[in-house]
């Protein structure tokens, strides 16, 4: 990534921002800090040429202006380094005592607080800032007492260099910070960007790669990657069902094809057309019918179908099938009957349970014999609705109880009654759809099918 698009990102940006903030608050701080170092300092200085004056002025009083001027005389001659700033001096302007030369100009007519400039009479340049306190004394005798403000002045300046350099620092600090953070990020992104490009391109199996460090990209990775197995879980289920149908319904429509063939080839025949287009038409309603189930099944194995749940009562539901079916059972001299409790009420697709529970019955009519009975019930107990379908048919043996589920598998005992193998594969698929425990069993003789839901 160049600098000048990282320059553009929010991090970088967001990074800026808080610098910025941070650095008026710190430049808001520093100057606090001078100023109260500063205030500090002449402070000192101020007490200090306050008890300088006071003890001259003690002095003033016991030995009368002879007496100052001897001591201030004296205590010039002392301040070799030149802190100290003393001018006695008569109504006429003379200086009598003192280092200075005369009375400061900026300041002639003042008394109280005064500050000057001195320039060190050796030296040229700038010469120092002094504080100092001017009295007026008897007969027109003026005092003037001071300090240099130079070390107070060196002091806040060595104060402000250091200020100002960690302040530099700091902007130093936070701006390759900023730089660096945001190139991290950025990393990230990009990485995230690519493995979602591959995706485009097609190669599903690419999965984001978490860092490990539970963090903000590490969780959006992971949601991510669940969505990518979701998908191709979808995928991989889509291709498996087309493949299927594909296959299956291959078969018998090669024999429809070749029945067609073989009657054309032959010479002309009315009855021989009509049966062969009767047999056609049969086959092509077996193959609609395989068809419809086999997309009931898909629409069962796709969670999409759970916005269409409403609360059903199981007892009707039975009722409904039963009824359905009593004119093919009285046809083939079967007893069928119901009892259901009523009363309960399941969270279902109705349109799919209904099916389930019609293949069921179908299932229990079409190889039960003549003579036999089948009887559809629903129970409860504890939290559990039990729908059930029992016949007295010749059941199914235990080791291919599970066989059957899958699709297009049937019994070698029935294969001569029609049917497609995709009757209990649906069974299957709605009670995964809804929760339910399928279970198929021995009824001593014929079988048992109990379908187990939650109650809702
Ligand atoms: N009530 C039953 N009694 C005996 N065999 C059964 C019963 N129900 C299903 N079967 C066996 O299970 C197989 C699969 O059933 P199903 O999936 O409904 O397909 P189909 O009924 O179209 O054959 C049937 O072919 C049959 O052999
Ligand atoms: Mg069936």
């Amino acid at each position: 990534m160049r600098p000048a698009s990282l320059l553009r990102t929010t991090t970088f940006r967001l990074a800026l921002s808080y610098l910025g903030i941070f650095t008026v608050s710190a430049i808001a701080l520093l100057a606090l800090v001078s100023w109260s170092t500063t205030m500090f300092i002449e402070w000192q200085v101020q007490e200090t040429v306050e008890a300088e004056a006071t003890g001259l002025s003690e002095i003033y009083h016991d030995r009368d202006l002879a007496g100052l001027a001897d001591i201030i005389t004296q205590r010039a001659r002392q301040d070799i380094d030149g802190r100290a700033s003393y001018l006695l001096m008569n109504s006429d302007g003379q200086p009598l005592a003192g280092n200075l030369r005369g009375w400061p100009m900026e300041v002639a007519d003042q008394l109280g607080w005064v500050r000057f400039r001195v320039i060190p009479v050796p030296s040229a340049g700038q010469g120092s800032e002094v504080m100092a306190r001017a009295y007026e004394l008897a007969d027109g005798y003026r005092l003037l007492v001071g300090r240099s403000l130079s070390d107070a002045k060196r002091v806040k300046s060595a104060i402000n260099r250091a200020l100002g350099w960690g302040l530099a620092l700091t902007i130093l600090l936070g701006v390759v910070g900023g730089y660096f953070t945001s190139r991290h990020m950025l990393q990230r992104v990009e990485e995230m960007s690519r493995i979602a490009r591959r995706i485009f391109g097609g190669d599903m199996s690419q999965r984001m790669i978490l860092s490990g460090s539970d963090d903000e990209f590490d969780s959006l990775g992971e949601s991510f990657n669940e969505m990518m197995d979701e998908i191709e879980r979808l995928l991989e289920g889509i291709r498996t069902v087309s493949d299927n149908i594909a296959h299956d319904l291959r078969t018998p429509l090669n024999r429809l094809r070749s029945r067609i063939d073989l009657i054309l080839l032959g010479p002309p025949d009315c009855d021989g057309y009509r049966r062969t287009l009767e047999e056609t038409l049969a086959e092509a309603d077996n193959l609609l019918a395989t068809f419809t189930a086999i997309l009931t099944i898909s629409h069962a194995e796709s969670s999409a179908r759970l916005e269409r749940f409403e609360a059903v009562d199981p007892a009707t539901l039975a009722a409904d099938v039963v009824e359905l079916y009593e004119p093919l059972a009285e046809e083939k001299e079967i007893r069928i009957s119901v009892a259901a409790e009523s009363g309960h009420s399941l969270n279902v697709d109705r349109h799919l349970l209904f099916q389930a529970l019609a293949n069921l019955v179908d299932n229990a009519v079409k190889y039960t014999p003549a003579g036999g009975a089948v009887s559809v019930s629903v129970t409860s107990s504890g939290d559990v609705v039990t729908l059930s379908v029992v016949d007295s048919g010749p059941g199914i043996p235990e080791d291919a109880r599970q066989s059957v589920l899958e699709r297009f598998v049937r019994l070698d005992s029935t294969r001569t009654t029609p049917g497609n193998g995709l009757g209990l594969s649906l069974v299957h698929a709605v009670a995964r759809l809804h929760g339910a425990r399928l279970s198929l069993g021995d009824n001593a003789p014929g079988l048992v099918v109990r379908m187990e839901f939650p109650a809702s």
